[in-house]
């Protein structure tokens, strides 16, 4: 039985890609010239970004580096620490281009901020994910904490990293749903009908991604078998 359940990785895993891609290019098309007049436009419209760089990398991204060490479980595991790292920074750096995006619109439209509950829950997303990069860093790579500190804090590093993870996803439905109905997306007009389609199945995809990867997270069977050199 664990045998079978450990050969449905490979299949999850393509299922989460395939949701994960998808959810980025409907949020990519949000703003695509063939869609909706208002195009990706830094100078003049910043926040065509925040979505797209906002669901690229803190969710897709982030998604994947997470998956990283039941990805690759058998290469060795600094190689996968270094990967799982960088995956992350490139993570954290779209998130930041994104929250700068959002920041720079709202300062041209001179609008107040941090008035919704998507803006603090982005930006205690933003703060946690920054947080837990440093401990993790500090902890498992440089300097690299003893081993009984890292056996100790590992358990709160998994945790805090599926939350945050959920709570970006939470982040991108919330923030979408807001932006729909400033759109009047939902009101019962055709003109808009491509886009709130777009939107509606931006959501059904980055829901599925994020039921996929939590599954592939839960499930102890794909869980990296522990090191024989437990100092590694
Ligand atoms: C992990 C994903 C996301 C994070 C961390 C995030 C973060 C933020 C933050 C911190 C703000 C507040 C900026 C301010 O008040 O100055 C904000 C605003 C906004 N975001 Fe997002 N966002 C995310 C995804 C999205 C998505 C996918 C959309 C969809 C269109 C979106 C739409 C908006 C809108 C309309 C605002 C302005 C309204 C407000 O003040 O809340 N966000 N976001």
């Amino acid at each position: 039985m664990a045998i079978i359940t450990e050969q449905m990785y490979p299949i999850f895993l393509i299922l989460a890609e395939i949701f994960g891609l998808l959810s980025v290019i409907l949020v990519g098309l949000l703003f695509d010239g063939r869609v909706y007049k208002d195009t990706y436009d830094w100078p003049n419209n910043p926040f065509t970004y925040h979505p797209l760089m906002m669901t690229l990398g803190l969710v897709f991204c982030y998604g994947n580096a997470i998956l990283l060490y039941r990805t690759f479980r058998t290469v060795p595991k600094l190689f996968v620490k270094i990967g799982h790292a960088l995956f992350l920074i490139l993570s954290l750096v779209l998130g930041i281009f994104g929250f700068i995006a959002i920041i720079r619109s709202k300062n041209l439209g001179k609008r107040p901020h941090f008035m919704t509950y998507h803006s603090w829950l982005g930006l205690a997303t933003l703060i946690l994910f920054v947080f837990q990069w440093i401990c993790g860093f500090v902890c498992f790579l440089f300097p690299q904490m003893s081993l009984e500190i890292r056996k100790t804090y590992m358990p709160s590093h998994r945790l805090w990293g599926k939350v945050i993870f959920m709570s970006a996803v939470i982040a991108v439905l919330t923030g979408l749903s807001e932006y729909g109905m400033g759109s009047s997306f939902f009101t019962p007009n055709d003109v808009e009908r491509k886009r709130r389609l777009i939107m509606d199945f931006f959501c059904v995809f980055t829901s599925l991604f994020a039921l996929v990867v939590i599954y592939l997270l839960s499930n102890p069977e794909y869980q990296r078998p522990p090191e024989e050199h437990a100092e590694d």
